[in-house]
């Protein structure tokens, strides 16, 4: 990409551990601490200008096109600084907020607002962060890349790998991924490596694959897709004025995007972008909730389970950004809960039948948003941001059962109508509409 400015184009990033502070360049191509085996964490220099300046310097980019039309790469300073000619781009971002009434008045919420992330280009959030994660492993020169996943991932990583002409390996559970996910994955010509095991399975074999083998790992615990997942944040409150909402609810399950949230609102906040913080709700699956779990037990303990729910994109039993996710809630003052499959494939019919659509996952934004409002804990007034992390077509297979095949059917099912080719079945159909 061309004609990127920067208030602070040479600024040093540095990579550190966040157990033992060990500090490593940020072209140092570990996964994680060489030292104590660790989470890292990117750490830039900070800009050259703060607050309302950098503000400015942010939504200039967005007027003069400069930041190539990625609302990643316009906050640049605190993405990538040193980026430099590598960046690989769709772009990504700009993703819109919507406010719909229907929406709103199922989950209790009056200003409750979608950040609708399947507008990205491989219908997901994780493009953000495989932008910055793929512009890496360009800059260090990678031979190869590879991640574990559930679907959303390995579709991303095999998009910008192919971009970047860089090959790529992924790794998913055999039966667990959805079907748009899987074709985007051979589509875009990742090898696709089915597993037998769940995604805890496969997240175990590549980080020994990787470190065998000398192949990029870029799943989530990568500390540079953390980085380009947190314009997520930084966009939606440019988006609201920078005025930061009460809340910001998101689904769960790796914690790689709850962990970026809470890196983005730490750093918006240190910068003087905003001067609230808003609160964090992580909303996991019932049958995959160990996040959950252990915030119940004000995180005292950290629980693994086997999981299983039918969103298969956060069918995850043993959260690698476990402790990262920890220091998101507890910054933010934010709320960790689980809703059931049957309120998540509700919420989901609501956003689906409002005309905007999602994944199931995604709906778990929405089904914990309502959670939360029965149980008190969100008020009917607040200002909300219910993330929608994935695209409708991701699972048809899901969305096709719900509306065709179980029983009893459900209250939003709308079943197709098999009819004669005669007008008047048709209208015997629309009689009854
Ligand atoms: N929503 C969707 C649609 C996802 O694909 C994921 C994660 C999440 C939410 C949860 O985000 O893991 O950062 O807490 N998908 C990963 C994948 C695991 O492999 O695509 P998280």
């Amino acid at each position: 990409m061309t004609g990127l400015t920067s208030v602070s184009a040479q600024a040093a990033s540095y990579q550190r551990c966040a157990v033992c502070g060990h500090q490593f360049p940020d072209t140092d191509a570990s996964p994680t601490c060489a030292s104590c085996g660790g989470l890292l964490e990117v750490v830039h220099a900070p800009p050259s200008v703060r607050g309302v300046h950098l503000r400015g310097v942010f939504s200039a980019r967005r007027t003069n096109g400069t930041d190539g039309g990625s609302g990643v790469w316009r906050y640049r300073e605190m993405v990538l600084p040193g980026a430099g000619d590598h960046i690989v781009s769709h772009p990504e971002g700009n993703t819109p907020l919507l406010s719909r009434a229907r929406v709103a008045a199922w989950a209790g919420v009056d200003a409750l607002q979608l950040k609708h992330e399947g507008h990205n280009p491989t219908g997901s959030f994780k493009d953000r962060g495989m932008t910055v994660g793929v512009t890496q492993a360009r800059r260090i020169g990678a031979r190869a890349v590879a991640c574990a996943s559930t679907g959303n991932t390995s579709a991303s990583l095999a998009s910008y790998a192919a971009q970047a002409g860089i090959p790529a390996l992924v790794f998913v559970p055999a039966g667990q991924v959805a079907l748009g996910k899987l074709a985007q994955s051979l589509a875009y010509g990742a090898r696709t490596l089915m597993v037998k095991g769940d995604f805890d399975a496969c997240l175990s074999l590549v980080q020994q694959a990787s470190t065998r083998l000398g192949i990029y790992l870029l799943n989530s615990i990568n500390p540079f897709r953390v980085e380009g997942q947190k314009t997520i944040v930084l966009e939606t409150l440019e988006q609201l004025g920078w005025e930061a909402p009460d809340w910001l609810v998101l689904p769960a399950g790796n914690l790689g995007n709850t962990a970026a949230f809470g890196k983005a609102l730490r750093e918006a906040h240190e910068l003087g972008l905003i001067t609230r913080v808003p609160r964090i709700a992580a909303i996991q699956a019932e049958g995959a909730s160990p996040f959950a779990q252990s915030f119940r037990d004000s995180f005292a303990k950290r629980h693994k389970v086997k999981a299983e729910t039918v969103a298969t994109a956060i069918r995850i039993g043993d959260p690698a950004s476990f402790d990262r996710g920890v220091n998101a809630i507890r910054f933010t003052d934010g709320v960790v809960t689980s809703v059931t499959d049957a309120e998540i494939l509700d919420a989901k019919a609501v956003v689906d039948a409002a005309g905007v659509g999602c994944e199931p996952a995604s709906a778990a934004s929405v089904a914990g948003v309502r959670r939360l409002v029965r149980e008190g804990t969100i008020r009917s007034s607040d200002r909300v941001v219910a993330v929608l992390t994935g695209h409708i077509l991701k699972d048809p297979g899901a969305l096709l059962r719900y509306h065709q095949e179980l029983s009893p059917a459900p209250e939003f099912a709308n079943p197709p109508v098999e009819i004669d080719a005669t007008i008047e079945a048709v209208e015997r159909v629309i009689e009854r509409f």
